[in-house]
């Protein structure tokens, strides 16, 4: 079977690493283009720890810069949950893939034009690069499969009560993608908070004894101060790991372990407590034709397999090269 060729639109950021490590282990895709975003730190952090997250694990792709800022709103990053680095207190080694001469948006349009099969954007950072694509760009729309996006949530968020972080940075992006007529595939908190790794999961990360699951463990004990609230359940509070980003791409990779449903999907561009929330019409008031496939429940055990296999098979290639 022939591989699925992929663009991932990125803000490395620990969660995005993780997602990263996903997609470089699988032999179910073709990774044609990484493109970074600003999102969790600033756009020449997100591009700098693309290409040494990426040179460390042997990965062999073009990485190509994006946009510095969101569309209108200023960028407002996550360092609380990432570190200033972006990877925590984790230092790789220097680079050895280069910024691409492209800038994003180009190699994107060339990638997606140049392909002979549908090209999927799996995007897990603000919407940003990817709704300049899609204005500047239309041509690109028949080409694209779907964008299979980490971001938004049906209840609850993150960044404020209602609005999830990648949603609530550029609201102005996100909508502008989810009314593109682009197929989407949504994996908000709503599902995300469900793909949870446990404490006892994760020491089994530190037991696979390479230099890059020990690297990984560092990454997710940071990543474990920054509990966040399940909504009306307060027992998944603090002691689970969500690496949110993983969602995204698991969906392409492994579309089986995950339960959603079309709804039709807008986002809150001004509201005074509401901005960057997604509004998913479930109770299907509007009327209007569902436009995004709104993931919300996952095979963890599944997941959590497949993760780990990953973070094994990277790190033992590592080892060997
Ligand atoms: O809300 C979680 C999302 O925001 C993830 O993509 C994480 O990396 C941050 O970008
Ligand atoms: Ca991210």
């Amino acid at each position: 079977m022939s591989k699925m060729p992929v663009i991932i639109d990125t803000d490395p950021g620990i969660d995005d690493a993780m997602m990263l490590t996903l997609a470089f282990a699988s032999e179910a895709i073709d990774v044609r283009l990484v493109t970074t975003c600003s999102g969790n730190i600033s756009q020449d952090k997100t591009n700098y720890n693309a290409r040494t997250f990426l040179s460390y694990i042997g990965a062999d792709v073009e990485i190509a810069r994006g946009l510095e800022h969101p569309i209108f709103r200023e960028l407002e990053v996550a360092e609380d949950v990432h570190g200033e680095s972006g990877f925590a207190n984790v230092v790789f080694p220097e680079p050895t893939l280069p910024v691409s001469e492209r800038p994003a948006i180009f190699a994107m349009l060339k990638t997606i034009m140049a392909s002979e099969e549908k090209v999927t954007i799996v995007a897990t950072g603000p919407l940003t690069n990817v709704a300049a694509l899609l204005l500047a760009h239309p041509e690109v729309k028949p080409k694209i499969k779907c964008v299979s996006w980490m971001g938004g949530a049906a209840v609850g968020g993150n960044m404020s009560p209602t609005a999830e972080f990648n949603a609530y940075v550029d609201p102005h992006a996100a909508e502008i993608v989810l009314r593109s007529g682009v197929p989407i595939v949504m994996s908000g908190l709503d599902v995300t908070h469900k793909a949870y790794v446990t404490l006892e999961e994760a020491h089994l990360i530190l037991d696979m004894g390479t230099d890059f699951s020990d690297k990984v463990y560092q990454m997710l004990t940071f990543y474990l101060n920054v509990a966040e609230q399940t909504p009306f359940n307060e027992d998944h509070f603090a002691e689970v790991l969500r690496f949110h980003d993983l969602c995204a791409m698991m969906y392409v990779i492994k579309p089986e372990l995950f339960m959603g449903q079309d709804y039709y999907v807008q986002v809150e561009l001004e509201g005074r407590l509401t901005a960057g929330t997604t509004v998913v019409d479930y109770a299907r008031r509007s009327g209007k034709t569902p436009n995004v496939h709104v993931l919300h429940g996952v095979d963890r055990e599944g997941f959590v397999s497949e993760f780990m296999n990953a973070i094994e098979f990277v790190g033992e290639r590592i080892r060997v090269n």
